[in-house]
């Protein structure tokens, strides 16, 4: 059954349960084959509705702070799984009430908090966040490996005479890559850290893998994997986040007011900075369903948000009919790292949550309204 788009309030981003399950049968299919544990990574993905869903798949959440632990904990309830880039005295003690795995990001946080791991009675696996100093990120954004990163041990300050209690290390430097990128890092990090890898019962590849994309080579992957837990005897954990929401649903808008100067301007009920903030930060244009480059199509308009930041733009589009105040339209793929990073500034309402089941229902799971906003500020 299609989603009638008329009957969706603006604006929305609508997680499809259909496309959802599709990609977890890919990571079913990876765990079956490779001998992998895939948990979620809440940063990219924390729609909570659908972790009934997901956890029928995948074996927890990784959190990488207080409250997306407690989500893993509260809601998914399975692994819960934990990295942070420095934890606090003051949040660690609730951390260990609930963490199955705790990833720490230096030697200093491992020996800060050691006494309190292994007093306290969950006795989480601890492990160390290392740099296996290589990459092929191209937007430094997005880098963990970067020169003078702040993430994850270098090879020169790894300190062996401390590892004892630590079962485990992560590293994590991909962003949308392919396996034939996963093998090379890997690779890379066999020749830095091999020697430890006999003392430990897992190796945590991090997230960043593409895998529910239509070009990944998800059988490379599934070597990779599968040699590398054969070779070393220890279990492989994968976190994904875009690849769990990827391609799962879109953000419907509709369009408020139609304006000129120069070239024809319409202004969205969404906003590119409060509602799809990666279109700034990384940046990248959205697909929208039905439109074109500017130019290609009869009717050509700019897409403007409802923020006053005078870059609040989307970008330029082409249309075969022209748009009129009312029409809506479809951002696609708007579910991974929109809701998660959306904010309320100028006051701008947050899109409602919705679900669109297989069954064919419309739920609308979440609607926010003033007392979101108030509340945040004061
Ligand atoms: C440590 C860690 N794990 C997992 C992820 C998830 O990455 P992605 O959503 O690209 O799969 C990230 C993303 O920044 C990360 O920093």
């Amino acid at each position: 059954m299609k989603l009638d788009i008329n009957a969706v309030p603006t604006p929305s981003y609508v997680l499809e349960e259909e496309t959802l399950r599709r990609n977890l049968a890919i990571f079913d299919r990876v765990q079956r084959e490779s001998g992998a544990k895939i948990i979620l990574a809440l940063k990219g993905f924390a729609f909570w509705s659908a972790f009934p869903w997901i956890r029928e798949t995948l074996h927890g959440a990784t959190a990488s702070s207080l409250h997306e632990a407690r989500l893993a904990y509260e809601e998914f309830k399975r692994e819960t799984h934990v990295y942070s880039v420095a934890f606090s005295d003051a949040e660690f003690p609730e951390i260990l009430k609930i963490a199955d795995h705790i990833v720490f990001n230096s030697f200093s946080q491992w020996r800060r908090f050691r006494d309190q791991v292994k007093g306290s009675p969950r006795k989480p696996q601890c492990g160390i966040r290392i740099n296996p100093g290589y990459s092929e990120i191209k937007t430094p954004l997005y880098d963990p490996c970067y020169a003078n990163s702040r993430l994850g041990v270098t090879r020169a300050e790894f300190k062996p005479e401390d590892l004892d209690g630590i079962s485990g290390l992560h590293f994590h430097a991909h962003c949308g890559n392919n396996s034939d990128t996963l093998e090379r890092v890997v690779e890379s990090f066999e020749k830095l850290y091999g020697e430890f890898i006999p003392k430990m019962k897992w190796i945590n590849f991090g997230g960043g893998h593409h895998i529910t994309r239509a070009d990944y080579d998800v059988d490379r992957l599934i070597r990779v994997v599968k040699s590398f837990r054969e070779r070393h005897g220890v279990e492989v954990y994968l976190e994904p986040g875009e690849a769990v929401g990827w391609r799962t649903g879109p953000l419907v808008s509709s369009v408020l007011d139609i304006v000129r100067n120069g070239m024809d301007i319409a202004i969205l009920d969404t906003s590119a900075t409060a509602h799809m903030p990666d279109t700034l930060e990384m940046p990248y244009r959205p697909e929208i369903r039905g439109a074109a480059e500017p130019g290609v199509l009869p009717h050509t308009y700019r897409l403007g948000g409802l923020t006053c930041l005078a870059g609040d733009v989307i970008g330029d589009y082409s249309f075969e009919k022209p748009l009129e105040i009312g029409d809506r339209l479809v951002f696609e793929d708007m579910i991974h790292y929109t809701i998660v990073k959306n904010t309320t500034f100028n006051g701008v309402n947050l899109p409602s949550l919705c679900i669109w089941t297989k069954e064919g229902e419309l739920k609308v799971v979440r609607k926010f309204g003033y007392e979101d906003y108030r509340d945040r500020n004061s």
